[in-house]
C-alpha cells in the first residue's frame, strides 16, 4: 500500500497505523510533521498526551481552521446547547425502531442482489445517509448532490478551492431548505430548529449548524460499517460476540478502538504557550492529535495491536473527549451494532467474494474506508 504523500499519522497498513507511528509514539512522542494542506504541525501520539489536549479545552482552538464550525456566529457552547437535544442517549433510544427498520430494510436489498454484492454500494454508504437525512427533515432528491459535494470536503488532499466552492454550494442548498421550512417545517431536526430557534437565531446560523450536522453524520459511520464487517470477516472467531445483544456493545467500541476511523482529531490552534507532555507548544502553533496512535497507545491498553472484541477496559478516544466529544456518538453506536448484529445474523455465511489483499482501502480523506467490500453468502 504505497502512500508517500500522506503525512504519516494518515499512512495506514490495513487495519493498522503504520509501523513508524509507533516509533514516533515512542521515540518522539510530539513532534513537528508537514500536512497536505501545507502547513507544518505538532503531531501529538500518546494516549495521555491526546487526552490532555483534549482536555484544554479552550486554551486550544479548534475552530481556527480546517472544516470545523468556524465560521457559525455562536460560541462553541451555544452550538452545543442547541444541538444536543437531538443527540441525548434517550432520543437516540426513541429512534432505535427507525434505525432497526432502515437496517433491515438494507439488508433485504443484500439478500436480494445477485452475489457477489458490494457491502458498502448496498449497506454502509446508503444507510447512514438516508438516516441523517431523515433526522434532519432533508429531502431524498437532495441526497446525490450533497454527497458529492461533502466527498469533496472531506478529502483532505483536494484542492482547497475547490473544496471551499463545494462547501459554499452546500451552504446554498442548504440555505434555501432553511428557507423553505420557515415557511413551512417539516418534523425533522431541521423543522424543529426554525420552529423553536427561529425567533433567536437567523437562517444563515441554522444552515450552518444543519450543514454542520450533516459533513460529520455519515462518513464515519458509513467507513465503521465497511472496515468493521471486513474486520469481523477477518476475525471469524468473535462473529459471536456481535451477534450476541449482551456483548454487541461492548466488541463495538473495541471495534472503534482498534479501527479508529478518523486519522485526527481537528486542528488545534494554541491560544498560548501550553506545555503538553514536557513539551511547549508555542501560542499560534497548530496541533494535530492522531486518534489511531493514541488508541493503539501500550501505555493505554495491553496488547494493544490485538483486536480482542471482548476486552472491557475501553475508554478510547475515537469520538474525541471532553467538550468537543462526537455529539452523534450514541447514534453512531445504536446504527454499528444494529448492523453488526443483524448482518451476521440474517448471514452467517457472509464472507468476503475476493482475496483479501484485492480489497482496496482509501486514506486521503478525513476518515479512513474501504472503497469497496464485495460479499457473498
Ligand atoms: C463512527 C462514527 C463517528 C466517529 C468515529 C466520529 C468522530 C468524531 C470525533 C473524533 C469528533 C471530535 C473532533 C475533535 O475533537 O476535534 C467528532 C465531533 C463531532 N461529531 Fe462525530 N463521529 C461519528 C459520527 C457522528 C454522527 C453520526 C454525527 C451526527 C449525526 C456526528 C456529529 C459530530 C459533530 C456535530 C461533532 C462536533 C462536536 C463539537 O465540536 O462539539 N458524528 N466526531
Amino acid at each position: 500500500m504505497s502512500q508517500p504523500t500522506l503525512p504519516i499519522h494518515m499512512r495506514r497498513n490495513y487495519f493498522d497505523p503504520v509501523p513508524e507511528l509507533a516509533e514516533l509514539r515512542a521515540e518522539q512522542p510530539i513532534s513537528r510533521v508537514a500536512t497536505p494542506w501545507g502547513l507544518d504541525v505538532w503531531l501529538v501520539t500518546r494516549y495521555e498526551d491526546v487526552r490532555a489536549v483534549f482536555g484544554e479545552g479552550a486554551r486550544f482552538d479548534a475552530d481556527a481552521i480546517g472544516i470545523s464550525a468556524a465560521d457559525i456566529n455562536l460560541s462553541h457552547s451555544e452550538i452545543r446547547r442547541l444541538l444536543q437535544p437531538d443527540f441525548t442517549a434517550r432520543r437516540v433510544i426513541q429512534l432505535k425502531p427507525r434505525i432497526e427498520k432502515h437496517v433491515a430494510e438494507h439488508l433485504d436489498l443484500l439478500a436480494r442482489s445477485d452475489k457477489p454484492a458490494d457491502f458498502i454500494e448496498t449497506v454502509a454508504k446508503p444507510l447512514p445517509l438516508q438516516l441523517i437525512f431523515e433526522l434532519l427533515g432533508l429531502p431524498v432528491e437532495t441526497q446525490p448532490e450533497f454527497y458529492r459535494l461533502n466527498s469533496l470536503r472531506l478529502t483532505n488532499t483536494a484542492d482547497p478551492q475547490a473544496q471551499a466552492d463545494a462547501a459554499a454550494q452546500c451552504r446554498a442548498q442548504m440555505m434555501e431548505l432553511v428557507a423553505e421550512n420557515r415557511r413551512n417545517p417539516n418534523d425533522g431536526m431541521l423543522g424543529r430548529m426554525v420552529v423553536n430557534h427561529g425567533a433567536e437565531i437567523d437562517d444563515d446560523t441554522i444552515t450552518k449548524l444543519v450543514d454542520l450536522i450533516l459533513l460529520s453524520g455519515y462518513e464515519s459511520t458509513t467507513s465503521m460499517l465497511g472496515l468493521g464487517v471486513l474486520l469481523l470477516l477477518r476475525n471469524p472467531e468473535q462473529i459471536p460476540l456481535v451477534q450476541d445483544e449482551l456483548t454487541v456493545n461492548q466488541a463495538v467500541e473495541e471495534m472503534l478502538r482498534y479501527l479508529t476511523p478518523g486519522h485526527s482529531a481537528r486542528p488545534r490552534v494554541a491560544t498560548e504557550d501550553i506545555v503538553i507532555g514536557g513539551t511547549t507548544i508555542p501560542k499560534g502553533d497548530v496541533v494535530l492529535c492522531s486518534l489511531h496512535a493514541a488508541n493503539r497507545d501500550p501505555e493505554f491498553v495491553s496488547n494493544p495491536d490485538n483486536v480482542d472484541l471482548s476486552r472491557t477496559q475501553n475508554a478510547h478516544l475515537t469520538f474525541g473527549y471532553g467538550i468537543r466529544r462526537c455529539i452523534g456518538a450514541p447514534l453512531a453506536q445504536v446504527e454499528m451494532s444494529t448492523v453488526y448484529r443483524e448482518t451476521f445474523r440474517r448471514f452467517p455465511d457472509l464472507r468476503l467474494a475476493v482475496p483479501f489483499d484485492q480489497v482496496q482501502f482509501q486514506s486521503a480523506m478525513v476518515t479512513y474506508s474501504v472503497t469497496a467490500l464485495p460479499v457473498t453468502w
